[in-house]
């Protein structure tokens, strides 16, 4: 059984550099195979670990749309859509990925969809550990992307509006009974938090399980581009993360 660690939160917390960082984390200390899967279509996952993303599930949805006609002949529209599909799978050494690319527009393609999601349902089942990078705000739980999740972070920076973000996060999940078993805040991009947010972490019901200090390091790296699997060991922002992973993952067998 795959273990599913999932970041959601507001816009420029610091989702995808800890995603990335957790499958930086995930290869070097478990070894198991590993599937990072990019929900966010404006995201950069793919840039911050390093890999070029040919094509993403969007791309494959917009293709088969408009070539539905032409079929090869013979073949099934379901054994199609899957062998286009699994071109959006790219294999690196300790980790694949996958980028979901844009969502479906407000025109359902109910049949592609579904083809799409037990397509995801049977690959993450060959992993040991799905790490999800999701989009800003919410619209992925109303959507009901985001389930079968083991352990949702929710990222917050040391603004009032991020752990409103989060505190809310929470409601929703709940509110649609998601099936989410653990969720916890992380706190990016601090050095310190004033009395006022500590009041706001309280009132949100969330455990703290980390602060994240801004770091030179991590900005360093994404101003020359370079990806943040190699963040050197001494960066304060990689430590507190794998600490907060060695809690987190310490009872998952692995
Ligand atoms: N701990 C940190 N220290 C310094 N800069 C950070 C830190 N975490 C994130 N950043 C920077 O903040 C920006 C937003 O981070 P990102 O991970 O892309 O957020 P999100 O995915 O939530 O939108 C990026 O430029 C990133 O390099
Ligand atoms: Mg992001």
């Amino acid at each position: 059984m795959s273990m599913v660690i999932a970041f959601a939160g507001k816009g420029g917390t610091g989702k995808t550099t800890l995603a990335a960082l957790t499958v930086a984390y995930l290869k070097r200390t478990r070894g198991k195979p590993v599937l990072a899967v990019d929900a966010d279509a404006n995201s950069n996952l793919d840039q911050v670990l390093g890999v070029e993303m040919p094509k993403t599930i969007g791309n494959i949805r917009e293709f088969l749309t408009q070539n539905i006609s032409k079929l090869p002949a013979g073949m099934a529209k379901e054994v199609w859509a899957e062998s286009l599909v699994q071109q959006a799978l790219v294999e690196e050494e300790g980790f694949d990925l996958i980028s979901m690319g844009r969502p479906e527009g407000p025109g359902c393609y109910c049949y592609l969809n579904n083809i799409f999601r037990r397509y995801l349902d049977i690959l993450s089942g060959n992993y040991d550990y799905v790490v999800i990078d999701n989009e800003a705000g919410m619209e992925h739980l109303s959507r009901r992307t985001t389930r079968g999740v083991d352990i949702m972070f929710i990222v917050s920076d040391a603004s009032f509006r991020g752990v409103r973000t989060a505190g809310r996060l929470v409601e929703l999940a709940r509110e649609l009974n998601l099936d989410i078993k653990k969720m916890a805040l992380v706190m990016t991009r601090t050095n310190g938090l004033p009395e006022s947010l500590e009041e706001e972490i309280r009132a949100s019901g969330l455990e703290l399980a980390a602060r994240v200090p801004e770091d030179p390091l991590v900005r360093k790296l994404d101003i020359e581009g370079t990806p943040l699997t190699q963040l050197p060991t001494e960066s304060e922002a990689r430590h507190e993360v794998e600490r907060m992973l060695d809690v987190y993952l310490a009872d998952w067998p692995g």
